[in-house]
């Protein structure tokens, strides 16, 4: 049984996908089972490089992953933004070279996020 907006990553083709409504079945990529995707939230040295953060300047708010690097080979490839009851989400997708961050409507005050690194995968505050 999936949960609403987990990540699941296909192991031997890279895909990776949300759950927008949940089932009971189990999700299969390339004949296996893919693996569920949990968020890391340690605020260790390899969590505080990945961790998304909620700035706010020039009255605009984001929610930035400024310590990490956006290189070919180690990027943040992307951030979501959810609200608390998880009625909307917000995503942004990322390329190398990339400004880590995305822009939020200002109104949005109790969020979540996360931050999903090639390498690292998935990071964030969400508590479930
Ligand atoms: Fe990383």
């Amino acid at each position: 049984m999936t949960k609403k907006l987990e990540i699941y990553k296909c192991e031997i083709c890279g895909n990776i996908i949300q759950v927008l409504i949940p089932g009971e079945g189990e999700l299969v990529c390339c004949g296996e089972k893919m693996k569920k995707q949990e968020i890391q939230t340690s605020r260790e040295e390899i969590g505080e490089k990945h961790m998304p953060e909620i700035e706010i300047r020039d009255d605009k708010k984001y929610v930035t992953v400024n310590k990490h690097p956006m290189s070919e080979e180690h990027y943040i490839q992307f951030i979501e933004v959810t609200d608390k009851n998880k009625s909307k989400m917000y995503l942004k997708y990322l390329s190398p070279n990339d400004k880590a961050e995305f822009k939020i409507p200002k109104c949005m005050d109790e969020i979540e996020a996360v931050s999903y690194c090639n390498i690292h995968r998935l990071w964030g505050n969400k508590n479930d």
